[in-house]
Formats: structure tokens, C-alpha cells, sequence
């Protein structure tokens, strides 16, 4: 079985029990400042947790993308990887625990309709109790039932562990007491697969020889669900509240689930990653059978892996937010392979590996003209770089002085990115404080906020309305340089912070002052006018017969929600969009162009400010 295959499986598993299968959402959360990436499957169904209606109903299925920055450190290991896709399916206020943890147990062990995995492989932790929130004694006695339905008598301490909050809670900010006014959150229920204490990796673990626990890192265990009952929402007071819909919000590891039917807990052995190391072991002529090499392939391989796909989503190499971290994604494989060749020239080959990942995943997230533009994109990046390689590397190895500045410098004169300086100077056994690093690096250039206040890391804050006014003038700016500069005009991909909103579009000319300024007073005109900003739900069908514009590459369900702006028979603006959006544009103020830039032959990319 493929990832392919247990992603179908799971789909026609949920569709039988009520369940309509929704599109992944893009690695980029749209109209979302508050995190660089999608890093779980119920980021993109926030609103509908909150309680927002969702236009397919209640029992939603999908595999979401999801990448997650705050891991690049780990990978190298058996199995962490920044780039994976997480099952989920979601009760908005339908079924909850009893429905929940029947469904994963049935599709994790029923030999027909799901995965057949052995359940005396099996067990599940279960929240303690804490921050006014009782032991989780219900989930207890329902996971005791479904063991006994396949003869196994599981109790407290066989099978069924429980832990605090810590491990036990899931909100996207972390435990009860860390989550903000108006954050969900609930106990949730995890299930690890035992891959036995003969397997390697737990013979090579530090940990080995500690007593073992199913949420331990020796290695025997692995997590490949997660059941979350959200039913809470943090209140100013420090409380919880329960919600007025209790939701069931389900994550599943896409490729954990491949490792444990396959019983191998090595995840760069899976159908989707094996044949990417298969090509690193052509290209550095090493094999992944050597233990001292594996590190640096899985590296190369995850990496390679994510940045496709960021590419894919509109994401481009640069210095700052989503762009900073694929460079460092792109450069760090490219360092690893360095490091197996000692040759220069091999790492011009990387976007070669490019193809296996776009061919292996051309169905469901790869079209055709894909694998020449993310190779392009990948080696334009490397190229870059490869000038300076051995100059930098030559530099760190001779420089006794190791401080903030000299890692500044070697970013500016090499372009390496100061975790990559870190990592390289920790493997020549010198000291590195980064703390001094980041601080030299601040004073010089004005990283994202984002990005260096770490806030991917699930952190948020509220859908301030700043933000929502960009995602509005988003939808006005890409309607307004159709007008001015034609239907070839196609959004690429949006970014939008605080203090301005960076738009992406298929465009190949320099645009013009007089343009500029055509495109900037139609926007003040509509803004002047106070249109009005509706809200709709119909099929896509109808939509997109109605004129309403889609994101370039991302793919819909069939029922969506549309976003007017102006009058119904004479709008301006139409789009398919999540939102959320301002209800009129008179909440909106001026705005301004204020930077064009070109990023590459065939995107052009405009930087807009509210005055
Ligand atoms: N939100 C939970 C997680 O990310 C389950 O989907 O693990």
C-alpha cells in the first residue's frame, strides 16, 4: 500500500460513514498573518470549528498539506519530516468521542474497509485531567470496549495510559493555560503503533535502556492519530467554556500510517520518500544503508520534498518570511549534499530529484507544467549559492572568531542562512550562541515579524482587522490589474502582514508609473464608492460560470463560498474565497503602491499599503 492507497482508503472509509472529502488547502494560509504555514489539518477549518456553517455540512473529510518550519532541526531522524499530509475529518457539532474513536479503531484495524494493522500493536493515551477539566474516564471505558470487541482486555496501564495536559490537550497555542481568549481547545486521545523492541532504531536509541512509555523517543512507539474533542473555548477570565458545538477534529500522519503497514518506523522508506533517496544515492554515489550518510540524505530528501511543494503554493526564495525559509530548506540540501560529494558540481543537479517528487505526486497536487517551473525555481536558487559555497565554507573553517557579526557577513557575502552556520559550526565542535547570532542579524536586516518571533509555531492572534482589510484589498487589487493590465493577470500567491499585503501575478512586463497609478486610483475610486463585500455559497460550477475569478493552481470542492464586491449584476470583484472579508469597503482606507518587483521572467510581484 501507497500513501496513495491509504488516503484513498481512509476517503472511501469516511465517505461511507456520512463524510464529503474537501480539497487540501494551501501550505499558505490565505488571508491568515498570524502564521507563516498550514501546520495542521484544522487550521484552514478554524472558522468552522468556531461555529461557522460549512457549505458541504458537517462530516468533512480531507488530507490536509502541512508543513511545519519548527522541525527542520529534527529531521534527520527516522521519523520526522517538515513536509507530510495529515488525515482529518471533522464533526462540526455532529458526532463526537464514541462515534470518533470506533471510526479511527475500525479503519486502523479492520482488515477489509481499513488498514488491518494487529491491535495488540496497538495502544492509546487518554487526557488526566486538569485546568478544571476532569479525567477523561469516558474515553477510557469506550477504548476498553473497542478492545474487547477484538479479545483484548485493555485497562489503565495496558494499552490505555493517561497524561496531563502537556501531552494530552490540543489547541493550536498549546496547554489551557497558554491558549488566548477565544482559542478552542480540548483533550484529545492519541494512538501509537509498537514497532517492538527488536527494531533498530530502538537499538540505537540513547534512550534504550530507560524505562518505556508509549509517548517516549526511544523509538519503539510512534503516534499515528490523534483524536481531538474540541469542546472548549479559553475565556478572559482564564476559564474554559464549553462551546456551543462540540467538534471532533481528527489528525492523522498520512505516511506514519504507511510505516506502520508496512512495520518498518524508518518514514524515508515510504513510498513517497524511498525513491527520493533512491536518486541521492545515485547523485552522491553513497548508500542510504550507511548509517553515517542517512542523516544528510533524509535531510536532502524532506527538504526537496517541502520546497516543491511551497513552490507549487506560490512561495519564492528571498529574505524574509515564507521565502527565507525555503531558501534555507534549498540551501541546506544542497550544504548536505556538498558535504557526501566534496564536489561543487553535484549540487547543480539537485532540482534533477525534483521529478520523482512531482511524478510521484502528480495526482493529487502536480500538474504537468509543475516540474518545470518549481526546477527552475530550485535552480536558480542553487546556482545562486553554489558561487559562494566553498568561499564561505572556507571562511568558516579558518575564522577563530565565531561572534553575530562574522555569521551576518557570511550570510550578506555567501548567502548562508544563519541556522545553516549554526548547524555547520556545532559539527566543528565550536560553540555557538544564537541568541547572538539572531541579535546581530536583527540590527541588519528587518526579518518578517513572523518569521523571527517564531510565530508559525502554531502561536496566533485574533483575525485583526487590519488583516481582513488586506485580504479585501487583495481581492480588489487582483480584479483592478485584470482591468488595467489584462486577463493574463493571474494571482499567484498573496502575502499579507500587519502592515502590508504582497501580491503575486503571471505578468511579464515591467509595469509602468502611469499603470501603477491607473491601478492605484481604481482601487481609491471603488474604495471612495463604499461598495458592499457578499458573502455566498453556490457550486462551483455556477461560480466560475458567473465570472468568478479562482486561485491560479489551488483546487476547490464542489460547493463554494463567493466573495462580491459590488453590485450583483455589475460587480467589480468576484472570487472564490474562504474570507474572512470586510462587509463594505468603506471599512477600508487608501491605499498605496508602494514596491513592484520581478521574480523571474514570468511573475511580477506588487507590495500595497493602506495610507
Ligand atoms: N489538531 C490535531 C493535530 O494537529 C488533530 O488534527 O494533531
Amino acid at each position: 500500500m501507497t500513501i496513495h492507497d491509504i488516503r484513498q482508503k481512509y476517503f472511501d472509509f469516511m465517505q461511507a460513514r456520512g463524510h464529503q472529502i474537501i480539497p487540501s488547502s494551501s501550505l499558505v494560509p490565505e488571508g491568515d498573518a498570524t502564521t507563516l504555514f498550514t501546520s495542521a489539518g484544522m487550521q484552514p477549518m478554524m472558522p468552522y470549528l468556531l461555529g461557522q456553517k460549512h457549505p458541504l455540512g458537517a462530516r468533512l473529510a480531507d488530507s490536509q498539506k502541512c508543513f511545519r518550519s519548527q522541525d527542520i532541526d529534527e529531521v534527520g531522524d527516522n521519523r520526522h519530516t517538515t513536509f507530510f499530509e495529515m488525515l482529518g475529518n471533522w464533526s462540526l457539532g455532529d458526532y463526537f468521542k464514541k462515534e470518533q474513536l470506533k471510526y479511527f479503531f475500525t479503519f486502523l484495524t479492520d482488515k477489509k474497509v481499513g488498514l488491518g494493522l494487529d491491535p495488540h500493536r496497538l495502544s492509546v493515551s487518554v487526557f488526566a485531567g486538569g485546568s478544571g477539566v476532569d479525567k477523561d474516564e469516558e474515553a477510557i471505558q469506550i477504548w476498553q470496549n473497542l478492545f474487547a470487541t477484538v479479545g483484548i482486555q485493555a485497562k489503565e496501564g495496558v494499552h490505555i495510559f493517561p497524561y496531563p495536559a502537556k501531552k494530552n490537550w490540543w489547541s493550536r497555542s498549546g496547554t489551557p493555560d497558554q491558549m488566548p481568549t477565544g482559542e478552542p481547545g480540548g483533550p484529545d486521545s492519541e494512538v501509537f503503533f509498537d514497532f517492538g523492541v527488536e527494531n533498530k532504531l530502538h537499538e540505537l536509541s540513547p534512550w534504550k535502556d530507560e524505562p518505556c512509555h508509549i509517548n517516549c523517543d526511544c523509538g519503539r512507539f510512534m503516534e499515528i492519530g490523534n483524536s481531538v474533542f474540541m469542546q472548549y473555548v479559553k475565556q478572559a477570565d482564564g476559564s474554559l467554556k464549553e462551546l456551543p458545538q462540540k467538534n471532533i477534529d481528527f489528525g492523522g500522519g498520512l505516511t506514519r500510517l504507511e510505516a506502520a503497514v508496512r512495520d518498518d518506523p524508518d518514514m524515508f522508506n515510504i513510498s513517497s520518500l524511498a525513491p527520493v533517496i533512491q536518486e541521492i544515492e545515485k547523485l552522491s554515489e553513497h548508500s542510504y544503508s550507511v548509517e553515517e550518510h542517512r542523516s544528510s540524505m533524509r535531510i536532502i530528501a524532506d527538504h526537496l520534498t517541502a520546497g516543491s511543494f511551497l513552490i507549487k503554493d506560490g512561495v519564492f526564495p528571498s529574505n524574509k518570511g515564507q521565502g527565507y525559509v525555503l531558501r534555507r530548506l534549498l540551501r541546506r540540501a544542497a550544504i548536505k549534499l556538498y558535504f557526501l560529494t566534496s564536489d561543487r558540481e553535484s549540487i547543480l543537479k539537485l532540482p534533477e530529484i525534483v521529478r520523482v517528487i512531482t511524478d510521484f505526486y502528480a495526482h493529487p497536487y502536480f500538474d504537468p507544467q509543475d516540474y518545470p517551473s518549481i526546477q527552475h525555481t530550485i535552480t536558480t536558487e542553487i546556482s545562486k549559492f553554489s558561487h559562494s559555497l566553498d568561499r564561505g565554507l572556507k571562511e568558516l573553517e579558518k575564522n577563530p572568531q565565531v561572534d553575530g557579526k562574522f555569521a551576518f557577513d557570511l550570510y550578506q557575502n555567501y548567502g548562508f542562512p544563519l541556522e545553516i552556520t549554526a548547524e555547520i559550526l556545532a559539527q566543528m565542535g565550536k560553540q555557538v550562541d544564537l541568541k547572538e547570532f539572531q541579535a546581530e542579524f536583527e540590527k541588519h536586516k528587518e526579518l518578517s515579524r513572523t518569521s523571527s518571533a517564531g510565530m508559525f509555531k502554531g502561536g496566533l492572534a485574533d483575525k485583526s482587522q487590519v488583516v481582513t482589510a488586506y485580504h479585501t484589498a487583495t481581492h480588489l487589487l487582483h480584479a483592478s490589474l485584470r482591468r488595467i493590465l489584462g486577463n493574463r493577470v493571474e494571482q499567484k500567491g498573496s502575502n499579507i502582514t500587519a502592515d502590508r499585503l504582497r501580491f503575486d501575478f503571471s505578468y511579464t512586463e515591467k509595469i509602468t508609473d502611469e499603470q501603477i497609478k491607473a491601478i492605484e486610483d481604481l482601487i481609491n475610486k471603488k474604495i471612495a464608492e463604499k461598495l458592499s463585500v457578499v458573502r455566498e455559497e453556490m457550486p462551483k460550477e455556477d461560480a466560475l460560470k458567473q465570472g468568478a475569478l479562482a486561485f491560479f493552481g489551488q483546487k476547490y470542492p464542489e460547493i463554494v463560498s463567493v466573495y462580491t464586491i459590488g453590485p450583483k449584476n455589475n460587480f467589480f470583484s468576484k472570487e472564490l474565497c474562504g474570507g474572512p472579508h470586510v462587509e463594505s469597503l468603506a471599512e477600508l482606507a487608501k491605499i498605496n503602491i508602494v514596491k513592484q518587483e520581478s521574480l523571474g521572467a514570468t511573475t511580477r510581484r506588487l507590495y500595497l499599503q493602506f495610507v
